[in-house]
């Protein structure tokens, strides 16, 4: 019989039922909070899941290592094996796809459930490791691997669960709605708000991974593969950073009454031909200020779910730090440890069905276009005309001027137009033909706008 083929199997037989052996994996920002809390608030757990948590050992790459929280040395380890060997239920919070995606499936061979954070692991390996842990019996939650403290896994993955989720949007990556916040309420640059962000400790001194949009985009695949039922993987995600938001960009946001957010969105789309799927896609997005989105300020996070019977909902809260993301992991803690105690560890059951990913060429929208032009007589009606010949609508309209007697040939202008909806293809078309008018110098910002 090969691997794949092997029969569910009953979960762990516990050594004592009312004792469960947890082995904590990395003790870092997060790691170090889950310890803290299994310690001081053994009691109250031990009553909520119907079982004590013993935190059987701390696996670290370096035990002597100064930690956030004083802990006792006896409990660390550098032999993550043996340690997960040991336990009945392993917390995963080193990060990074190697070595935890093994021991996590070391855990889940024996049976034994694990939560973890890892989304950059979730959305590379996630569909394998979730079919193991089922052929195992294990549960593999993941609540804090999207929006740090916001319970937004388990709303989507159970209270919804009788619903129909048509759309997610999310803001789910603290630093860049710090940069772009800061960028709006004190017109910095980007790379002042950057440095910020970095000197205040929201950013990582490499911030690729949030500035780029990789950070959302791995969050956006594990919202949009719970929330359409469907596996949606890292490569499935569309994905444009915030590096190019100018300071221009957003005072031209603020004037329009937009606000610039890095939204992570996932929606269920259909072709012209009738084909249903699931588009995923992450960037920067004009919404107007009165959208529940724009009014999350900071490093906070926030996600807006839109379901054919519970209409919106919006889920707001801490997306990263020690504290709140050790609240999340502890919650699934506690659900996991109450179901081995009743004896039916619950199933991940993320993917029911498979629907196409859809190309961001299934997806309408509206759209914010800059552009430098010649103040000279005629060119509005020539570029307006370039939007007519694709079929895509203005809804609006705004002009600056910049020097040179207005209309007389010498000055430049900056025109910013909003469309109604359109698609990407008929849009992308209309740029590449405006760039081309002899009357535009440049084409300064393409930004979509949800919302309106
Ligand atoms: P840290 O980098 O602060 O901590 C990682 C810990 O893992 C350290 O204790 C480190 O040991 C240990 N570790 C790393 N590699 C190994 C290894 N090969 N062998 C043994 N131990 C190892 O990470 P965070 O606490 O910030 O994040 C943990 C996870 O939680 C990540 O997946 C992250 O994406 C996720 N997460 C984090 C959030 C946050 O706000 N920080 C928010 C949401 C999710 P040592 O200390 O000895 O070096
Ligand atoms: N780097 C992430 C953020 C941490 O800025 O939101 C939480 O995943």
């Amino acid at each position: 019989m090969t691997e794949t083929q092997t029969q569910p199997r009953p979960a762990a037989q516990l050594v004592d039922p009312a004792v469960l052996r947890v082995a904590l994996l990395g003790c870092g920002t997060v790691g170090s909070q889950v310890a803290r809390i299994l310690l001081e608030d053994a009691g109250v757990l031990a009553a909520r899941a119907g079982a004590r948590l013993e935190l059987a050992g701390i696996a670290v790459r370096d035990p002597d290592a100064q930690r956030d929280v004083e802990l006792p040395r006896g409990l660390f380890s550098v032999d993550a094996e043996a340690l997960v060997d040991s336990a009945d239920l392993v917390v995963e919070l080193m990060g990074g796809i190697e070595p935890a995606r093994s021991l996590i499936l070391r855990a889940v061979r024996k049976g034994a459930s694990v939560v973890t954070g890892n989304k950059a692991l979730l959305a590379q390996d996630g569909p394998a490791l979730f079919e193991e842990a089922d052929r195992n019996n294990a549960e593999l939650s993941f609540e804090a691997a999207v929006a740090g403290a916001i319970p937004i896994i388990r709303p989507i993955r159970e209270s919804l669960s009788g619903d129909r989720i048509t759309r997610v949007l999310g803001i789910v990556n603290g630093t860049t709605n710090y940069i772009l916040d800061q960028m709006d309420t004190t017109g910095a640059a980007f790379a002042d708000a950057l440095a910020e962000a970095q000197r205040l400790g929201y950013a990582e001194a490499d911030p690729t991974a949030d500035v780029e949009g990789h950070d959302a985009a791995a969050k956006a695949a594990l919202l949009a593969t719970l929330a359409f039922h469907t596996p949606v993987a890292l490569e499935d995600v569309r994905c444009q950073g915030i590096a190019g938001v100018t300071a221009e960009d957003i005072a031209a946001a603020k004037d329009s009454g937009l606000v610039i957010k890095l939204l992570a969105i996932a929606e269920l789309v259909e072709t012209p031909d009738g084909v249903e799927g699931a588009s995923v896609r992450v960037h920067p997005t004009l919404l107007p200020r009165e959208h529940p989105l724009a009014a999350v300020r900071g490093a906070f996070n926030a996600v807006f779910v839109e379901a054919e019977n519970a209409g919106e909902l919006m889920f707001y809260g801490a997306g990263a730090g020690g504290r709140p993301t050790a609240s999340a992991i502890m919650g699934d803690l506690v659900s996991t440890a109450r179901r081995i105690v009743a004896g039916a560890p619950g199933r991940t059951d993320t993917a029911t069905r498979k629907l196409p990913v859809l190309g961001i060429e299934a997806v309408t929208t509206s759209y914010s276009i800059g552009l430098e032009v010649a103040d000279q007589l005629g060119v509005l009606s020539r570029v307006a005309a370039v939007f007519a010949e694709h079929g895509v609508s203005i809804e609006a309209m705004r002009q600056t001027l910049d020097g040179g007697e207005p209309g007389s040939g010498e000055g430049r202008a900056e025109l910013r137009f909003v469309t109604h909806r359109a698609s990407e293809k008929a849009l992308a078309e209309t740029v590449a033909d405006i760039k081309n008018l002899d009357v535009v110098e440049s084409v300064t910002s393409v930004l979509r706008v949800e919302g309106v």
